[in-house]
């Protein structure tokens, strides 16, 4: 279906295309260059696409207050919004994406109503007591949770992927495949086309920075420290029959404290620097997603390394009960928040890629 803003982001194309101005700027314009016509795939592929860098919006002849009001960046943050929605499973829950507070609200308020209950205590006795978190919520409780709620998460991931797959696909040949993989996945792991032609992108009329592909990279390598710290305990667990509490000097301690630091440093900065950015370069659907997500992503880490910090304390047990709660909320929203950014914009670099090698 054609929304109002996929008619824009056509019209722009249009114009774009005519104009080429920008073509050496991102994948986005050598993308638009290989179409004639903008279907709505298209138009889902093109948003997909795009970084945000903002680069093509002050390079504009076209933009406000011109009448032809051309501004890429902020078209396509609609329309890549539009079709998080569209791809939401299930479909009702694309309404998170209109009020991505309230559903982390409600979230939160979820994870609290299902950890408090399950908890044993709230307080330990003695200071320096050395910290059973599975003598506050035994160890099967929390692993049918947060596996449940987890494998959850990855089934709504995995349909809306294929949904943006099913629109994104390439017929093109896979021959060569291995190159294309090898591309997208640099593409992902270095925010190449955050800094596409050599030079930074940009927060606003010349203000040129690093900081945003910086603030990224700790964010996204913080969230997979801990995914890999996670992983590390619990192989301990179930094939070594080491439980939980580890040292401070153990891998997974380590990992996670590495990878909580990320994630306050990163979230923490790029709410910083999203309050000062150009809100012309960015819808403001997009902004909202970005601001909730970058929010409960911080109260995670925060959360996190306070427990780990204060885990000897009588109050460890809240503490714990807090941060599992947060935990939980961030499980329930990865499917219906920012976080599907990731796998969309992934899987529209691999198609990118795979156009390219034709
Ligand atoms: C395929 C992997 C990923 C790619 C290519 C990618 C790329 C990007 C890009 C280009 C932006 C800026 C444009 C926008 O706001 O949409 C962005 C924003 C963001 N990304 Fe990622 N990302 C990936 C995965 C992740 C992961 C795994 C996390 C954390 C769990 C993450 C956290 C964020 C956050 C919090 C923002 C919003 C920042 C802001 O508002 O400025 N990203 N991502
Ligand atoms: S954004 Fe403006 S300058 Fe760039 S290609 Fe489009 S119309 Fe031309
Ligand atoms: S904002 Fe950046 S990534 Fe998006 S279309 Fe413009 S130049 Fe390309």
């Amino acid at each position: 279906m054609l929304t109002e803003m996929m008619r824009k982001a056509e019209h722009e194309m249009v114009v774009c295309n005519a104009c080429r101005y920008c073509e050496a700027y991102c994948p986005v314009f050598q993308a638009m260059e290989q179409r004639v016509t903008f279907q709505p795939a298209d138009l889902t592929y093109l948003a997909n696409l795009c970084h945000n860098c903002g680069e093509c919006l002050y390079a504009c002849q076209y933009a406000p207050p011109h009448e032809f009001n051309i501004d890429v960046p902020r078209t396509l943050s609609r329309v890549r919004v539009e079709s998080y929605e569209s791809f939401a499973w299930p479909s009702f829950a694309a309404v998170a994406f209109r009020r991505p507070w309230t559903a982390t609200i409600v979230a939160l308020i979820a994870g609290v109503l299902i950890c408090a209950p399950v908890a044993r205590t709230f307080t330990v006795r003695a200071t320096g007591q050395s910290a059973d978190f599975y003598n506050v919520i035994r160890h099967d409780v929390m692993v049918t949770l947060f596996g449940v709620v987890g494998l959850f998460a990855v089934a709504a991931i995995a349909i809306g992927h294929r949904r943006f797959a099913g629109i994104a696909s390439h017929e093109g040949s896979r021959y060569g495949e291995l190159g294309p993989r090898q591309r997208a996945t640099r593409d992902v792991l270095t925010l190449r086309h955050l800094h596409a032609t050599g030079e930074d992108c940009v927060d606003g009329e010349e203000q040129r920075q690093p900081w945003r592909r910086w603030l990224h990279h700790c964010t996204f390598y913080g969230f997979a420290l801990c995914l890999a710290s996670t992983t590390v305990a619990a192989i301990y667990h179930a094939v070594f029959g080491w439980v939980a509490p580890y040292a401070y000097t153990s891998a997974p301690v380590a990992l996670g404290t590495v990878g909580g630091l990320g994630l306050v440093i990163g979230p923490a900065g790029l709410l910083a620097l999203d309050l000062r950015r150009d809100p012309a370069l960015t819808h403001a659907s997009e902004r909202a997603l970005g601001f909730a997500f970058l929010t409960i992503l911080l109260l995670t880490s925060v959360t996190g390394l306070l427990l780990l910090a204060l885990r000897e304390r009588p109050y460890m047990p809240m503490l714990l009960v807090i941060h599992l709660a947060i935990v939980l909320a961030l499980f329930i929203t990865f499917p219906y928040g920012k976080f599907v950014h990731g796998v969309y914009r992934g899987a529209a670099l691999l198609k990118f890629r795979r156009e390219e090698s034709v």
